[in-house]
């Protein structure tokens, strides 16, 4: 086997028009407004890789080198990101009666959650493009993943965040070096403030889909995903749904494999979970529409997923359509009962986002959208702990005898 000693990258292409711009430039969205995708070489990356070649290598995301746009003489910025493990869900899984249930736990990653994957690879490629200030609207996660890894790269990092991101997220983005802000509004103010701060304060502009690299990145929660399911992917993956990258990035990734003949079996039908309280993607889905309208009456605490007007919304229909999948709101309180409930009974800590897929699993299972035959894979997009939990109010007085009989209610 020969190792391809550039990468594989023939071109970008807007997702709108379809028009071709050359790789090793510096990109926002296309001159047409509309995200652009990285394309690949895929007989050569097929005819230099192989799926032992590949089993043969270091456990982490940057085994899967030849599907990302860094070149061997991009040097990566790495902190550590962990093969996420899949955990199956046994007292879930017969209470609902699905085949499989597993939780694939994106918050073992670097700062606890999924977005390091995209924040990876799009601080190494902006690094090697000569970026060295960066701004990002989040919902959080994003934000603490950019700070961790631009402060890693050298970068100047500004993050704005909504006013009641939780503490630990937000305390956590400054504390890895970003120059951060809490801002009275949702993401979207958040976005327009990076936006309309570009020429000001020359950062180059990282929101999502507004360059391409982020996608990149994501992608390898897919190939992960493949790997462990040896080339066969699951029936259904329940994903919870803000911007909506990860949907995109896994799609492109699964065809990118189809097309070199990797996988076997159909592809897997592809779910979005949002909100009751913010469901402008699952509400244009059921409107049959391909295009997504803002929400306007935003009710949900859940944060990854309170994204009113996604910009790759259209994006993400096309992805629902395609897989033959579906997208589906959940109610908040059944989330944080749901929550509650995994993280006692399963000893598994999700963050109220993941929480919120399994909710969705336990009621398309009832109304048949999931079959009994199908294996599930629901994404737990970061740790539990990045999330407020009850307070524990119990104490004693190490000066006082301890009731014992009490400790049993
Ligand atoms: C924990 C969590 N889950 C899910 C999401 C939604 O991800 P996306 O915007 O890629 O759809 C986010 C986004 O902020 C998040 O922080």
């Amino acid at each position: 086997m020969v190792l391809e000693k550039k990468s594989l990258v023939t071109h970008l292409e807007c997702s709108l028009t379809g028009e071709h711009y050359p790789p090793g430039v510096l990109y926002g969205l296309s001159p047409a407004n509309a995200p652009l995708f990285v394309r690949y070489d895929l007989k050569t990356l097929k005819r230099t890789l192989s799926k032992e070649t590949l089993a043969a290598r270091a456990p982490n995301m940057w085994r899967y080198r030849e599907f990302l746009p860094l070149g061997p003489d991009i040097e990566a910025v790495s902190l550590g990101e962990t093969i996420t493990p899949l955990i199956p869900l046994p007292t879930l899984e017969r209470r609902l009666q699905c085949a499989a249930v597993w939780v694939k736990d994106e918050g073992r990653l670097p700062t606890g959650s999924f977005k390091c994957r995209g924040m990876a690879v799009a601080v190494s490629m902006a690094r090697s493009l000569g970026v060295t200030r960066i701004a990002i609207p989040t919902a959080g996660n994003a934000g603490s993943g950019l700070a961790a890894y631009a402060s890693r790269a050298g970068i100047e990092s500004f993050v704005f965040t909504p006013a009641d991101t939780p503490e630990i997220t937000a305390s956590e983005i400054a504390f890895h070096g970003a120059k951060a802000w809490r801002v009275d509004g949702l993401v979207g103010d958040c976005a327009k403030i990076v936006a309309d701060g570009t020429e000001a304060m020359g950062w180059f502009d990282l929101t999502t889909l507004k360059e391409p690299y982020r996608v990149e990145g994501k992608k390898t929660m897919g190939l992960e995903l493949a790997e462990q399911f040896d080339w066969r992917l699951p029936e259904l993956i329940f994903f919870p749904t803000g911007g909506g990258v990860c949907l995109i990035a896994m799609w492109k990734v699964f065809n990118e494999l189809k097309e070199i003949g990797w996988l076997e079996g159909p592809l897997p039908r592809m779910v979005a979970v949002q909100s009751t309280g913010c469901g402008p993607i699952v509400k244009a889905f059921e409107a049959g529409a391909r295009e997504v309208e803002a929400w306007d009456n935003v009710t949900t605490g859940i944060h990854g997923v309170r994204v009113p007007n996604p910009l790759g919304g259209g994006l993400v229909l096309d992805v629902l359509y395609a897989s033959e999948g579906f997208g589906t709101m959940v109610n908040d309180d059944a989330v944080h009962e749901m929550r509650a409930k995994i993280c006692a009974a399963e000893g598994l800590h999700m963050c109220p986002e993941g929480a919120a897929c399994l909710v969705a699993l336990a009621v398309e299972r009832q109304s048949g959208r999931v079959g009994p035959d199908d294996r599930v894979v629901v994404f737990n997009t970061a740790s539990g702990l990045k999330s407020p939990m009850p307070p524990l109010t119990q104490s004693l007085n190490k000066d006082e005898p301890v009731d014992y009989s009490t400790m049993q209610i």
